[in-house]
C-alpha cells in the first residue's frame, strides 16, 4: 500500500475495546473511522484499503453479518482484519477457528488477520453477557481458565497495533 492509498477503518464493538484500537489506528494512519452499523455498500466504494475490526462473543464476530452482506464490495480491495478477543496467542488453533468461521474465505489471505487482546469489565456487562460469561466459566473444564473468566481483564494497549500499522504502510511490491 502506498501514499496514494485511500483507506478507512471499519469496526464493530460492544463495550469499547475494539473501538479503542480502531481509534488508535485511525489517528496513526489519519484515515476515517467508520462504524460498521452505519457504513453502507456505497460508502465502501470510496476506499481501496479497509482495516476491519470486530470483537468476538461466544465464537461469533459482531461484524459477521455485515461482512457477509458487504462481501461483494470487499473482494477487489486490500482488506486487513483485526479481531479483538479473549483467546490468547498461545491458542493459535482456536484463533484460526474464529477467523475461518466468521470471515468469508475469499477475504482471508496468508497474513491479513491480526488478533488483539481484549478487555472485560464485569460490572459494565449487560445482564445477558454477565450470564453468558458465568455459564461459560461453569462449562470450562480448565480451572485456571474458569477462574480467569470470573475476573476483570484489560489487555488493551496501543503497542498491539504496531504490526497492523506496519502491514498497512508497507508499499506493495511492484512486479
Ligand atoms: C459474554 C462474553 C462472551 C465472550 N466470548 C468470547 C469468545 O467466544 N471468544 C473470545 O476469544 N473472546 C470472547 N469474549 C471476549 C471479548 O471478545 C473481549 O472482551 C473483547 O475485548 C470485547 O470487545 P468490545 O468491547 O469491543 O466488544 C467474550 C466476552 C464476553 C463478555
Amino acid at each position: 500500500m502506498n501514499a496514494s492509498t485511500k483507506g478507512a477503518i471499519v469496526y464493530c464493538s460492544r463495550y469499547g475495546a475494539t473501538r479503542q484500537y480502531a481509534e488508535w489506528l485511525a489517528e496513526e494512519l489519519k484515515w476515517p473511522l467508520l462504524r460498521a452499523e452505519k457504513t453502507t455498500y456505497e460508502d465502501l466504494l470510496l476506499y481501496d484499503t479497509l482495516i476491519i475490526g470486530s470483537s468476538v462473543y461466544i465464537g461469533k464476530l459482531l461484524i459477521k453479518g455485515w461482512l457477509k452482506a458487504n462481501n461483494p464490495a470487499l473482494g477487489d480491495k486490500n482488506v486487513l482484519f483485526f479481531i479483538v478477543c479473549g483467546t490468547p496467542a498461545s491458542e493459535r488453533e482456536q484463533q484460526q477457528t474464529i477467523a475461518r468461521t466468521n470471515i468469508p474465505h475469499d477475504l482471508i489471505g496468508p497474513d491479513n488477520v491480526f488478533f488483539l487482546p481484549g478487555r472485560v469489565v464485569i460490572s459494565k456487562l449487560s445482564w445477558r453477557d454477565k450470564f453468558m460469561l458465568k455459564m461459560g466459566a461453569r462449562l470450562q473444564k480448565d480451572p485456571a481458565k474458569a477462574a480467569s473468566m470470573r475476573k476483570d481483564v484489560d489487555n488493551v494497549r496501543k503497542e498491539h497495533i504496531a504490526p497492523i500499522l506496519q502491514h498497512a504502510t508497507t508499499p506493495l511490491e511492484v512486479i
